[in-house]
């Protein structure tokens, strides 16, 4: 075969990709060139942590939005690979929150059992993603950041796997020129420690405000005040921990809100969220969507309508994650190899429009669980991706929300049963708020 795939990105999205290739291949198919281009100089996305904010020593915005200490805010029993268990990897069963570092190791796992490293071009961002109506095929302008050299290529099918979790959404309140601390969004927020007996202002209601008051709590800051702008998350939080209406201006230390009352803050922390940002495609390829379950122009979730050689994977709100995106590669890839047939434009956006209004019928949490769930099991029943309960999945994710209204600081010690494998996870050697080392060496141990 001498058609030629283009990747963009090489995080747990365009990981999957080259997974579905490769076992494709190992069955004895013939599959296309596939070529992965890789901003950072390692593979993992995400999960690959730096301590770089901002640019990095190329002047390339950094990708990164993790930082120290972050455990899975889900179950791991809601992200496992349908085709390498988290019992394959490690040798035994683990508990259920794993660090970043936990998981990290895991995603690396699969893809080096596979040996598709070399597919991957490093520190090559991509630039410029342009279709030729001549012959078809798309140009891709790269640049390789070592050589400092400009590449320019055709292939005929594109991938966009590049994530939406990294280029942040930073709204600006009255008075932050003249505050005096840090604002910072979520996307440059590393080391909880930094706030250590500082009294912290998050705005924002989502899990970077959960996830990062939570840390900051745990590691030591004074206190935690969380402005909403539609509603508070509504957890019984520790004493001292508040949420409030939304920040309307800050005046040097203090920050008034909507309701009259106020709060002395050292540090704002603008938990607000990610926008989907695509410079590199060109408008006519863009994605262009909410953060939401049913993306806007996806076919299945996945396929370009309006040309469905281009393929986004991952661009969904999440609450299904790897195994999702598993779900997504593996389709796009017999989409790719000719094996499924994509209907007219038309067709495709009907279907995108029954997924919007479908969603806009959920009523709660536990509706998206399922929708997600759905989804991911109308996917996988259309490829050889392994079959896996996605019941049980959705399971896990319903006792893990219980168990979050039940004590939001204690939820991570709980354990749940593999869609995988049905085993039950075992507690963790240490409580979440005592274990503040969050080291694999230490998650590890026994
Ligand atoms: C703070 C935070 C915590 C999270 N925690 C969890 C969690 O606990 N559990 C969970 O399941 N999910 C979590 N997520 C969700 C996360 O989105 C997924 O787990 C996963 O990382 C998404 O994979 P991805 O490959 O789609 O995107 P990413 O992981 O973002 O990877 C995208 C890759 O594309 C590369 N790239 C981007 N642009 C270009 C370009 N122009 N050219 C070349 N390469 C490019 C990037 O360098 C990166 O390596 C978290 C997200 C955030 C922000
Ligand atoms: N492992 C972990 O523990 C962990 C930690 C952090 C993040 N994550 C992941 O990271 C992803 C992103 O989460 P996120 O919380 O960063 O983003 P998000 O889910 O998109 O939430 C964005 C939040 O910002 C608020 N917001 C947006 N614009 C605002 C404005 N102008 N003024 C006030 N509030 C505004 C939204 O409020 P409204 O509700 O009013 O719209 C919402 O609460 C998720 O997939 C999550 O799972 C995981």
């Amino acid at each position: 075969m001498t058609e030629r795939v283009a990747i963009i990105g090489a995080g747990p999205s365009g990981l999957a990709q080259m997974r579905a290739f490769q076992s494709a291949a190992a069955k004895g198919q013939d599959i296309p060139e596939i070529v992965c281009f890789e901003r950072q100089d390692d593979w993992g996305g995400l999960w690959n942590y730096t301590w770089r904010t901002g640019l990095d020593e190329y002047g390339e915005p950094v990708h990164g939005s993790m930082y120290r200490y972050l455990w899975s805010n889900g179950p791991k029993e809601g992200l496992e690979f349908a085709d390498y268990t988290f019992t394959e990897h490690f040798g035994r069963t683990i508990a259920s929150y794993p660090p970043r570092e936990v998981l990290f190791d895991y995603i690396k796992g699969r893809v080096e059992k596979a040996g598709v490293r070399d597919w991957i071009k490093f520190r090559t961002p991509v630039r410029w993603v342009e279709h030729n109506d001549a012959n078809g095929r798309f140009r891709i302008v790269a640049h390789d950041l070592v050589a400092d050299q400009e590449i320019s290529e055709e292939f005929d099918h594109v991938v966009v796997a590049s994530g939406h979790f990294s280029t942040p959404n930073v709204p600006e309140f009255e008075g932050f020129e003249t505050f005096n601390g840090r604002v910072l969004h979520a996307h440059d927020f590393r080391d909880a420690l930094e706030f250590k007996d500082k009294d912290i202002l998050l705005i924002g209601t989502s899990y970077s405000a959960e996830d990062i008051g939570s840390q900051c709590w745990k590691y030591g800051c004074k206190s935690v005040t969380v402005s909403h702008r539609t509603a508070p998350m509504g957890y019984n939080w520790p004493d001292n921990w508040k949420e409030v209406p939304l920040l309307q201006k800050v005046e040097k230390n203090t920050a008034y809100f909507k309701d009259g009352t106020t709060a002395e803050v050292d540090a704002i922390i603008l938990c607000t969220g990610y926008m989907h940002h695509f410079p590199f495609m060109a408008h006519n390829l863009r994605l262009q969507t909410a953060n939401r379950l049913a993306t806007a122009d996806l076919y299945k979730g996945v396929v370009w309508a309006h040309n469905p050689k281009v393929h986004y994977l991952g661009m969904q709100d999440q609450w299904y994650t790897f195994n999702m995106f598993d779900a997504q590669a593996w389709y796009a890839r017999d989409v790719m190899l000719g094996k499924i047939n994509v209907p007219s434009t038309a067709d495709m956006l009907a279907d995108v429009d029954a997924r919007v209004t479908a969603e806009d019928a959920i009523e709660d949490d536990y509706g998206c669980i399922k929708y997600q769930g759905d989804y991911v099991r109308e996917l996988i029943a259309e490829t050889d991706y392994p079959s896996f309960d996605v019941d049980a999945s959705d399971e896990a994710f319903y006792q893990w929300k219980g168990h979050k209204k039940a004590n939001i600081m204690t939820f991570r010690d709980n354990g749940y049963v593999s869609p995988m494998t049905g085993d039950l996870a075992p507690p963790h050697h240490t409580k979440w708020v005592d274990a503040l080392d969050d080291s694999m060496k230490s998650y590890l141990q026994t």
